[in-house]
């Protein structure tokens, strides 16, 4: 059993190769995003696939480490994150709710910030800056807490209490923002190169992409090694479902999963909508939303990095994307609170919601297995779960 060397990083639009001996942002020709690639000829069989059990048992590869097989050859800086539970859920026979919330932190923001702060302190980078719509920074604050890493997080003023208290706890330096997520973006890309910063955007450095791909390999596994029939995944920048969709590739690659790969829904807020308004007009990538709002803050990101390879995920799984309204989006967050016994952040609740939604057009059926991403607790949103129940 080994962890592989990083062979190459490679640019999603272009194609071009990158060193991963230092680090990284984006495509030098096309300022694409970049994969990280491996020789994976080591994991290239059953068995290895029927290893990942027992490595797991020892403490050190637990929660998302148990796929060291798929993850760089690097010492983890880990605080639990991953192997959280799937839940059946107690109404729908095939439906099963991935629960995030477990994640430190509270949501699945830790499996990326994991890996790409383990990356970091590899190669000794000593200050990390990021823009954040609020859970990424919490995150980020955490595990550099851990590693012994300077945080510089830049967050919309009107982000959850939550965040922004748990940078302060964790010892970041944090900026609160009067705007969006794409002008704390932009501040960020201003003061980096002054600030001896290294961004951690998300789709801005390869290794984020890589930790929440764990989440596509522990469905899989979760559910015996089968695919379910679609994943909906609350999108923002949509770097999950990238995550996950590269997942898929190397575990068929690997021989791990057979079978047709899920549709993959992506779900949104109608206040912010930019990958569904793009899908339904069968763009190649989104425009700008203009005066983006819902309290599903997460969602809040006008315009996705990565939103060319979103679509095209979206496109060749035959999946869809569904924007929801608040309301609805907090009706289905009370109805599972009440009849399921799990508070889900607003984000998991349009999960949940858009589950509803599409069963009621018939682009689903109730014999169809699905998993719906809970992608936060909602105990990171007393204030704003608050204020409407
Ligand atoms: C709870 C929650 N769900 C979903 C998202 C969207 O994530 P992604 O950027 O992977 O689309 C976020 C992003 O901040 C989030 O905090
Ligand atoms: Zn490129």
């Amino acid at each position: 059993m080994a962890m592989p060397k990083v062979a190459f990083l490679e640019c999603s639009r272009c194609h071009q190769h990158h060193n991963p001996a230092t680090p990284q942002t984006v495509c030098t020709a096309c300022a694409g995003s970049l994969y990280v690639r491996y020789d994976l000829s080591a994991a290239n069989d059953a068995a290895a696939r029927d290893r990942i059990g027992a490595t797991a048992q020892d403490r050190r590869w637990s929660g998302m480490w148990r796929y060291r097989e798929v993850l760089p050859y690097v010492e983890p800086v880990t605080l639990g994150e991953g192997w959280t539970p799937m839940l059946p859920s107690r109404r729908h026979e095939n439906v099963w709710l991935k629960e995030e919330g477990a994640n430190p932190t509270g949501t699945f923001k830790a499996r990326g910030l994991a890996l790409a702060v383990t990356m970091a302190r590899h190669y000794g980078l000593k200050k990390l800056a990021a823009p954040t719509a609020g859970n990424a920074g919490g995150a980020l604050a955490a595990y550099s807490a851990a590693a012994g890493i300077e945080a510089h997080i830049f967050m919309p003023r009107d982000t959850p209490m939550a965040n922004q208290v748990e940078c302060r706890a964790y010892g970041a330096h944090l900026y609160l923002v009067d705007g969006l997520i794409s002008d704390c973006g932009r501040m960020v890309a201003e003061r980096k190169a002054a600030e001896g910063w290294f961004d951690v955007s998300t789709l801005k450095e390869p290794y984020r992409v890589e930790g929440k791909k764990t989440m596509g390999y522990e469905l899989v596994e979760q559910l015996g090694w089968e695919y379910p029939d679609a994943v909906f995944y609350p999108t923002g920048g949509g770097v999950g479902m990238i995550g996950m969709w590269k997942a898929f590739e190397e575990m068929e690659q690997l021989g791990w999963v057979k079978g047709r790969k899920p549709k993959m829904i992506a779900v949104q807020a109608a206040g912010c909508a930019p990958v569904v308004r793009a899908f339904e007009h069968g763009e190649a990538a989104s425009q700008v939303w203009q005066d983006a709002h819902t309290a599903a803050s997460g969602l809040r990101v006008p315009k996705p990095y990565g939103d060319y390879i979103l679509l095209d995920i979206l496109r060749q799984s035959a999946g869809t994307a569904v924007a929801l309204s608040d309301n609805v989006i907090f009706a289905s967050l009370k109805d599972w609170a009440t009849r399921e016994g799990l508070l889900l952040s607003p984000e998991g609740a349009a999960a949940t919601a858009a589950y509803d939604y599409l069963i009621a057009t018939g682009f689903l059926s109730k014999s169809d297995r699905v998993v719906l991403f809970n992608t936060g607790s909602g105990n990171k949103y007393t204030d704003v779960i608050g204020a409407r129940v």
